[in-house]
């Protein structure tokens, strides 16, 4: 999804809008523009493709002369990919220039205005009305023209603005859309994602909804919606330059596959303390969680699947039903939820357009939010009234992985800690699983290090059309996921089926060579499955199972075998899910694929 940058100092500031850019380029795009202001004068670059192109245009921002300038990264929404229809947008006298994120709903009235009143639009983006707006609005003081314009606005936005009268200023304004500050010494910054922020300062203010800023190389004054000065907290950003880069990995997304006993290590030992599970961030507290009668959980793509996994521990432990609910459904159901309902929000970016706006319906329903999120400051994180981050660190490559696993560790966390609450476990029980999810980084790093040949095994599977996952109870929650994981970055269709359904329609597709992942590790239905893959190979499916160390039942059912380490059944998804992961990642490769941008999809959907 876009990106926006955005610097005010004494340095050239296109290099510098350039590296941000490219620290944005993992949210995926197609389009990218700088807008630089010197002696008075915008000069705008903007190109279809690569960031790559925009640097070769500007030879790495040399060309471009001045010290104040925004930049963006499209991803079409409005208007196909073209130059045009990449941003900064102009004003038609050439004062203003805007760089936007989000969508402007009511574009189509208000371009209609516009034009009728004489502005001229060059592209189809809905981006253009705020720029022609501001001129429109503009009478010498750009403040009461930013507050005219968003005042005007329906939708969600974060706005970068520079003006030829003001030329030490960037304004920049949020609604719905994530926007931070950079604050630095002589100069500041601002930025959609911290990782565009991380090499130039450490020191950051979230802005909130309908609020705007003044920013200049000494100055930054945050305003509310009315035009009045509001005081901000500064945080530091803890994320460290190194692990927003590669480093030598060949692409981020087989470094955050590794990073993840590290990922679930951070995020579950420091919340165990004296053999209890301390979760002082929330206040769940006994009495509160004996009065509630359901928990939902909500969330898009892989954290809906982290949790449908994470639903069969916080079933299992705490007596309690668990619904999983798609946010893009839930959010439009006239949902069941009320003040005995715990809703659990799951999100890596915690700017998923569908999450937030199902967060809220629940919300107005009266369901106490608890959000599991990995960005600190997101909306999310700031919206639910209790937030559990994920100590994953910046995740780039788009297909999530320790998103995943360190989200689906929150949620086995949460399942222990809740059962002990509300007195739905034995002492002895709790300290055995206790004891077993502190292993869980290094169960994860054993997955891994078992798994070192898979590459080969991705020859084998790589270039066919189809594949299909299937897998019982807490299998199946790891199924769903390893297809998504499949389909998302190498392009083969990919179905995950609860492998007793495969007889109700599935099974009339498989012949002979069709590849099955069946997973096996659970042990309690493992005859079951072990009936499945039966079936399917009656039929001629190639056979590819993932069971725990030594179970050589399967050895001789299936075609190949995938080993992962014992663990606690319901903690197994997070240990699963890693060869998984890396069977995506080299048949991807092998496919030829842009493992990191995958085609069409973006990091962070911060659109409906
Ligand atoms: C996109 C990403 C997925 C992610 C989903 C939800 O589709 O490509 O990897 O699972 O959004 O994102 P969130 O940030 O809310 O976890």
């Amino acid at each position: 999804m876009c990106g926006i940058v955005g610097y005010t100092g004494s340095q050239k500031a296109a290099p510098i809008l350039l590296e941000g850019l490219k620290k944005l380029e993992y949210r995926g795009y197609d389009s990218a523009g700088i807008a630089v202001l010197n002696n008075k004068v915008i000069e705008v670059n903007k190109v279809t493709g690569r960031i790559a192109n925009l640097c070769e245009r500007t030879a790495d921002g040399k060309n471009c002369p001045g010290t104040v300038g925004i930049g963006h990264t499209r991803w079409a929404t409005h208007g196909a990919p073209t130059d045009t229809n990449a941003h900064p947008h102009m004003s038609n006298d050439g004062k203003f220039a805007v760089v936007h994120n989000g969508i402007i709903e009511n574009y189509i009235a208000l371009r209609e205005e516009l034009i009728q009143k004489g502005y001229r639009f060059e592209s189809q983006t809905d981006t253009e009305v705020v720029v022609h707006l501001i001129e429109m609005y503009y009478n010498g003081d750009l403040k009461k023209a930013v507050i005219k314009t968003s005042a005007r606005l329906q939708g969600s936005y974060a706005l970068g603005v520079v003006c030829t009268d003001e030329p030490e200023k960037v304004y920049v304004a949020r609604e719905a859309s994530p926007l931070i500050l950079g604050v630095g010494v002589g100069e500041n910054y601002f930025a959609s994602d911290v990782t565009a922020l991380v090499s130039y300062t450490r020191n950051a203010i979230y802005m909130d909804d309908g609020e705007f800023a003044e920013i200049t190389p000494d100055s930054i004054t945050v305003f509310n919606p009315a035009g009045q000065p509001v005081e901000k907290k500064i945080s530091r950003i803890t994320w460290d330059v190194g692990s927003a880069e590669k480093g030598g990995y060949e692409h981020f997304m087989l470094k955050e596959i590794i990073e993840q006993p590290r990922a679930v290590k951070a995020t579950i030992a420091p919340r165990i303390k004296d053999g209890e599970i301390i979760l002082d961030e929330t206040e769940l507290t006994a009495d509160y969680l004996t009065s509630i009668n359901k928990i939902v959980i909500t969330a898009c793509g892989s954290a809906y699947y982290a949790g449908c996994a994470g639903k069969y521990a916080i079933e299992k432990l705490c007596r309690i039903p668990v619904q999983v609910e798609l946010a893009s459904e839930l959010r439009y159901s006239d949902p069941l939820i009320d003040e005995h309902t715990l809703l659990i929000v799951l999100s890596q970016s915690g700017e998923t357009a569908d999450t937030i706006a199902a967060m809220k319906e629940c919300k107005n329903r009266g369901a106490t939010t608890l959000a599991v999120v990995n960005v600190v400051g997101s909306t999310i994180a700031n919206t639910a009234d209790f937030t559990l981050y994920t100590w994953a660190g910046p995740e780039i490559a788009v297909a999530t992985t320790k998103g995943y696993s360190t989200q689906v560790s929150v949620l086995y966390l949460f399942a222990l800690y809740a059962a002990k609450k509300m007195n739905r476990i034995d002492d002895k029980l709790y300290n055995d699983l206790l004891e077993c999810l502190k292993t869980l980084p290094k169960k994860i790093q054993e997955a891994i290090d078992m798994n070192s040949a898979i590459s080969t095994l991705a020859k084998k599977y790589h270039g066919v059309d189809s594949m299909f996952f299937i897998g019982r109870n807490t299998d199946y929650a790891v199924a769903l996921e390893g297809a998504l994981k499949m389909k998302e970055i190498s392009y083969v269709h990919a179905e995950s089926y609860a492998a007793g359904e495969l007889k109700h329609g599935t099974i009339a597709l498989v012949e002979e060579h069709q590849p099955v992942i069946a997973l096996c590790c659970n042990e309690a239905i493992m005859e079951k499955t072990m009936s499945n893959i039966v079936e399917v190979k009656a039929r001629g499916a190639e056979v590819l199972a993932v069971t725990f160390k030594d179970n050589h039942k399967i050895v001789s059912l299936a075609d190949d075998v995938i080993f992962v380490p014992k663990i606690e059944m319901i903690f197994s998804a997070a240990v699963e899910i890693i060869p998984l992961q890396l069977l995506a990642y080299y048949v991807a490769k092998e496919n030829g694929c842009d493992i990191d941008k995958p085609k069409n999809l973006a990091k962070s959907v911060t659109v409906e």
